[in-house]
């Protein structure tokens, strides 16, 4: 098998092992990045359905979960999403606020895989696709990382820097490889869950709404302290939507989450004016107003919301809203790693050094990106804190 040596070899060409390339290579180092899938940045590719969003321009470590709520402040106070909306600007890739300071690409997400490959080569780290860390052990000098795949190796290095992600959609490549490098180095490695995924509901549940899956509706989705104002998206399985996706990663079994419809007004207040206005619209008729038609049609049918308004009391017309507004479900599950956007927990933090990364008590080594117990919410706050926690650790080695 052939000997090579390098400074450092990264684990995973994801988002945050990519960043952390360009940045080790920029300061001299000689660089490897290895991957086991056939090409780098799969995540990037498919995330943001197709045009990533890349960044949140208000992200901060309050967007955050995390056994430490204070371990990412300083990689994300000192890697913003200026710095990589700078970059972006540099590479001519256009871009656009959505919503909520979410960034996507005008085009593709291709375009900021292009433009991390590209600085990758431009910064002379060499790349190695189709290939496997197979074993990693410490020496006096470091590591030596055993590759297997199209090109095997065993490497010498004095810093490795595991960069391989969480556990969701295995399809795409995701292995817990991280997790079990932490543990094979004595590293603690919190409870891992599926985050930001759809929620799944018993048969007595689904009975309620499986005819209007494909209806969104804005709510407020709240699971204890945590609350979220997004779309909601009822599904043939639950419900999902930016505001369950947001919530799921809050939510823990045998817990309920509420609901309010139409969540920055007062229903109530709405139909007992609907009805002085005009009493002789159905309350079907006056709730399609404020909801989704279909979602109105729906409930008013469910619950035997009939007649008109003039026929409901002003008390009855409270008690609708209060549904509406106030709707607990307890969920059966999550669809799970298949579907989630990301993994919860991961590498403890208190074995990591928040400014550079580095496992405090193995010295070489580094973790970033998804495998740290850092969880972003919805809306390009999971990749800038792979860009802020790879630049943190490429610019330290
Ligand atoms: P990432 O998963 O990107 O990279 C890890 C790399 O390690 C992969 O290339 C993998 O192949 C490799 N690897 C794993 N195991 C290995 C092994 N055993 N051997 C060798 N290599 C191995 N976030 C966001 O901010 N905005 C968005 O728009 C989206 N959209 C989105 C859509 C979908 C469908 C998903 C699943 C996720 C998102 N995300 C997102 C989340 C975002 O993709 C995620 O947080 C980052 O990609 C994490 O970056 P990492 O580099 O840490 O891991």
């Amino acid at each position: 098998m052939r000997r090579e040596t390098f400074d450092t070899v990264i684990l995973g060409a994801g988002a945050a092992g990519m960043m952390c390339a360009i940045h080790a290579a920029a300061r001299g180092g000689r660089v490897l990045i290895v991957d086991h899938a056939k090409a780098p940045g799969e995540k990037i590719r498919i995330s943001g359905g197709g045009r990533c969003n890349f960044t949140n321009v208000g992200a901060s470590a309050r967007n955050f979960i995390s056994g430490n709520p204070h371990f990412a402040k300083s990689a994300l106070g000192r890697y913003t999403p200026q710095h990589f909306i700078a970059m972006v600007e540099k590479h001519g890739i256009a871009y656009h606020e959505k919503t909520l300071g979410q960034l996507f690409c005008d085009r593709s997400a291709r375009d900021i895989i292009a433009m991390l490959v590209g600085e990758m080569a431009r910064a002379g780290c060499e790349m190695r696709l189709s290939t496997t860390p197979e074993r990693i052990e410490r020496n006096e000098a470091g590591f030596t990382v055993t590759l297997g795949g199209e090109r095997a190796a065993t490497v010498g290095c004095r810093h490795v820097v595991v960069a391989c992600g969480g556990k969701s959609i295995p399809k795409m490549g995701a292995t817990g490889l991280g997790y079990q490098i932490a543990k094979q180095f004595g590293l603690a490695v919190t409870e891992t869950r599926p985050g930001l995924v759809p929620l799944t509901f018993g048969e007595d549940v689904l009975r309620g709404f499986r005819e209007i899956a494909g209806v969104a509706a804005d709510v407020r989705v709240s699971c204890g302290k945590a609350a979220f104002e997004e779309a909601l998206l009822f599904t043939h399985r639950g419900l999902s939507g930016p505001a369950v996706l947001q919530i799921s990663s809050y939510w823990r079994e045998t817990q309920p989450i509420r609901i309010a419809f139409l969540p920055s007004a007062d229903i109530g207040v709405l139909l007992c004016a609907a009805k002085r206005e005009n009493g002789r619209r159905s309350i079907q008729t006056a709730l399609g107003e404020l909801l989704p038609r279909r979602l109105a049609a729906h409930l008013a049918e469910k619950q035997g919301w009939s007649g008109t308004l003039a026929e409901a009391s002003d008390r009855k017309l409270a008690e609708i809203a209060g549904m509406l507004q106030n709707w607990e479900l307890y969920p059966a599950g999550t669809e799970g790693y298949r579907t989630a956007e990301v993994t919860l927990g991961g590498v403890d933090t208190a074995c990591l050094d928040s400014r550079s990364m580095a496992a405090k008590a193995v010295p070489g080594l580094f973790f970033i990106g998804e495998v740290v117990d850092v969880t972003g919410w919805l809306g390009g706050y999971n990749f800038q804190w792979a860009w802020a926690s790879g630049w943190a650790a490429g610019t330290e080695i």
